[in-house]
């Protein structure tokens, strides 16, 4: 997903971003981490380094520099464990310089691989599922002793709602909140629930208190993160309240009219109007909604177990229309899923050119052991049938993207300065609410800051634009 916002969503395209923290290692003991996949992995390495920072340890921003490696991984694709083994690997290289370094593994590859990791392959000396961070102290301790040190003990409540993540990527613009972990939607494709455990929602007065903090720091944008956020769910035990997602966006929005808020995933089949409207409601909810369909066929959602049809996800598209007209839409997009025909394929691109994304992430199939696909269903699509096939969804997504962003030329957007352009310092650069970045002289902007921005030239990823005021 991830670039979805300055948040990144689940994409590889984040992958391998290490956290470049300012936070001084003066304490004796430094740590390095570096965090692959999704959104919610890189907030979940903001947990862990608040947890070490408690125990007194500091960041480096060199691996070279750390006694402790962690490296925070996915394993949504086959692509995306290779490169963080080949990772590991170059990292176990480090103890022969350093014999005091300890090398940990977190997140979801540390959770389908346990023991493995440790006994077969000796890549590592810590192995810690996403669950069971608060042991991390503990963990540590055992391995320095020479001991295995491995927890990876899913669970139904943990959701580290009462620890403040410290802010790594420090852009101190926008940053993430995880409103709930795990899944219980069993796409047949997916290790997600295997990975992450059940799905659970996190207290709504936390979440709040957490955006809230952010914005009198001086953020501006909070992403509020889940798997599947529409099912988003809490009840309050002492006075019976049921919130459930809209509510929160309801309570997060009310914030402040100058927190903006977006959030991310949001599945077909539980999207409700109620969303929807709450959307409508806050003109500092964000119009942008990713809404991953996957395939355009209904046999192959059918396989993929993901509960709804075409038709159902294009009246989906059209409430969203209707309901908040210019709303921006994304999407993701697996291509030569198992026994996909020429005629499947035709249907996803019939989707796309009915929808005509803002932005779509597009994966070949990779088959995931464990899995229901897996088990059940061939991977049975050549490879260079399943290339083809993407590139030719990247093709139509591309014409149309280019032609969105064309559209763009002579409209006014309110845009959040997020910092610098990275091409050229005396430009600024920030997103739209639909999520579209645009680059643009600074004037007398301030980072944090919304302008309206008229947008004067488009290219197929980015937009040029004038400040015409505040
Ligand atoms: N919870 C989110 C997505 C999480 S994973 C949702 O339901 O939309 C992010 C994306 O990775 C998925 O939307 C899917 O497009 C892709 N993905 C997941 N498993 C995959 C697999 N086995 N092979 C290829 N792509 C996969
Ligand atoms: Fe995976 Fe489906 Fe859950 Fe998304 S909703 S994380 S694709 S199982
Ligand atoms: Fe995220 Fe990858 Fe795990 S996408 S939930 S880090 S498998």
């Amino acid at each position: 997903m991830f670039d979805h916002t300055s948040s990144k969503q689940m994409d590889e395209s984040v992958q391998g971003r290490p956290f470049r923290s300012s936070v001084n290692a003066h304490s004796s003991r430094k740590y390095y981490i570096e965090s692959y996949g999704c959104a919610m992995n890189f907030n979940d390495s903001e947990i862990v380094a608040s947890i070490l920072h408690e125990q007194g340890y500091g960041a480096v921003t060199e691996p070279d520099q750390a006694d402790l490696l962690l490296v925070n991984t996915c394993s949504i694709r086959e692509k995306a464990e290779q490169t963080i083994r080949h990772r590991l690997m170059h990292f176990k290289g480090f103890k022969k310089k350093n014999p005091r370094l300890l090398v940990g593994i977190l997140g979801c590859m540390a959770e389908r691989l346990k023991e493995s990791l440790l006994e077969q392959e000796k890549l590592v000396d810590l192995v810690i599922g996403p669950d069971a961070y608060r042991t991390l102290p503990a963990l540590i301790a055992e391995a320095d002793g020479g001991q295995k040190a491995i927890n990876v003990l899913l669970s139904r409540e943990e959701t580290y709602a009462d620890i403040n993540p410290i802010r790594l990527d420090q852009n101190g613009v926008s940053s993430f909140v995880s409103i709930m972990r795990g899944c219980n939607n069993m796409c047949s494709f997916c290790v997600v629930p295997f990975t992450r455990g059940r799905e659970r929602s996190r207290d709504a007065y936390s979440i709040v208190a957490e955006a809230r903090d952010l914005f009198e720091q001086g953020y501006r944008e909070v992403t509020l993160l889940g798997q599947n956020v529409d099912s988003y769910r809490w009840q309050n035990p002492e006075t019976e309240e049921v919130v459930s997602f809209a509510g929160l966006l309801e309570k997060v929005a009310l914030i402040h009219p100058d927190l903006r808020i977006r959030y991310s995933t949001s599945h077909p089949k539980d999207i409700t109007d109620d969303v929807l409207k709450t959307m409508a409601k806050y003109d500092n909810i964000c119009k942008y909604i990713h809404l991953p369909i996957q395939s355009g066929s209904t046999r192959i959602l059918q396989l993929m177990n993901r509960t709804y049809t075409k038709e159902w996800y294009l009246h989906k598209i059209d409430r969203i229309r209707e309901i908040l007209p210019g709303c921006a839409i994304s999407t993701d997009i697996i291509t030569g899923f198992c026994s996909e025909t020429e005629e499947d394929h035709q249907q996803t691109l019939e989707v796309i050119e009915y929808v005509k994304y803002e932005l779509a992430y597009t994966y070949e199939y990779s088959e995931r052991s464990g899995t229901l696909a897996a088990r059940r269903y061939p991977d049975d699509i050549p490879a260079e049938v399943k290339n083809k096939r993407l590139n030719e969804i990247i093709a139509l997504h591309r014409s149309h993207s280019e032609q969105k962003n064309k559209d763009e030329i002579g409209k006014i957007h309110r845009v959040l300065v997020e910092g610098p352009s990275k091409k050229n310092s005396e430009e600024w650069c920030g997103r739209t609410d639909t999520n579209k970045m645009v680059i643009f002289p600074k004037g007398h902007a301030q980072k944090c800051q919304f302008v309206n921005v008229r947008i004067t030239d488009a290219t197929s990823g980015t937009l040029r634009g004038e400040i015409i005021g505040n």
